[in-house]
């Protein structure tokens, strides 16, 4: 269930041949990384209305979209820049209409027109770029596109093992007009330790500090836990209103 793409200097994961090979042997498998629906569903369900037009980045041989369409969903949109895993996936959901793949970089999806989706949702597409060469520039690519086929009002959620102090600074760019919640959950096989007697509940937003960092002193109690940011994209009216982080020395 949870395997960690944190080890970036092991695996190839910003690129193509990678994934392709993976998929290859993987062939006719499924895995969701780092969550499944059932424990995201909380969120999914909170954030994106049901008749919500869906793009799902870097799907893979997920079921988190399938999960999705039997839970009502009716559109779900899914790229992935393995050719492998779309032609998988297109195969296996031939007969059913609400899911669609298509062969696509994450960081060029000129295909689709502005403003297209109502709701983007990456579980491990950006962890991968960030383990690719030129990261922060494919983190700004994938993210200028996520912020351009968000209708105002949307929301872009990303689920990642990457915590503010690393994430912060691109998903905040001043570039994007979006206002953005932070959850922490645990990994799925986190067992709370003996005795332990926190109540903390993973279905509120964590507070954050003015940078957009987790507070002096805030204790994740998975050490290894799973980050969600929802990132709200404004409409014209909400936009003059926002605060923006001072995103720079004081976070690296
Ligand atoms: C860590 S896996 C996550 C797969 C799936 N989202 C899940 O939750 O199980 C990262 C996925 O991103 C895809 N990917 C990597 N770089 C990409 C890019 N530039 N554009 C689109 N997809 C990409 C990979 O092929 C892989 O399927």
């Amino acid at each position: 269930m949870f395997r960690d793409v944190s080890s970036c200097n092991t695996y190839n994961y910003g690129d193509a041949p990678y994934w392709d090979a993976r998929y290859e042997a993987e062939r006719g498998g499924a895995f969701d990384w780092y969550q499944r629906y059932s424990s995201l569903r909380p969120f999914v369900r909170k954030y994106v209305p049901i008749s919500a037009r869906v793009l799902m980045v870097g799907c893979g041989n997920a079921l988190m979209s399938e999960d999705m369409v039997k839970d009502g969903y009716k559109d779900v949109m899914n790229i992935d820049i393995s050719s492998v895993a779309i032609d998988l996936m297109r195969r296996k959901y031939e007969d059913i209409p609400q899911l669609k793949y298509m062969q696509m970089d994450v960081r060029d999806m000129s295909l689709f027109p502005d403003e297209s989706f109502d709701s983007v949702i990456d579980k491990g597409t950006l962890d991968s770029l960030m383990c690719g060469t030129d990261a922060a520039i494919s983190a700004a690519r994938m993210l200028g596109e996520v912020s351009r086929l968000l209708k105002p009002g949307g929301t872009f959620m990303l689920v990642t093992y990457g915590d503010p102090t690393v994430r912060m600074l691109h998903v905040n760019g001043p570039a994007y007009s979006w206002k953005i919640e932070l959850y922490v959950i645990p990994r799925p096989d986190f067992k709370r330790p003996a005795g332990s007697s926190s109540m903390k509940s993973y279905l509120e937003p964590v507070p954050t500090t003015e940078k957009g960092l987790l507070p002096p002193g805030f204790v994740l109690e998975d050490p290894d836990c799973h980050f969600i940011y929802v990132c709200k994209k404004l409409d014209e009216s909400e936009i003059s209103n926002v605060p923006t982080y001072p995103l720079t020395a004081d976070i690296l």
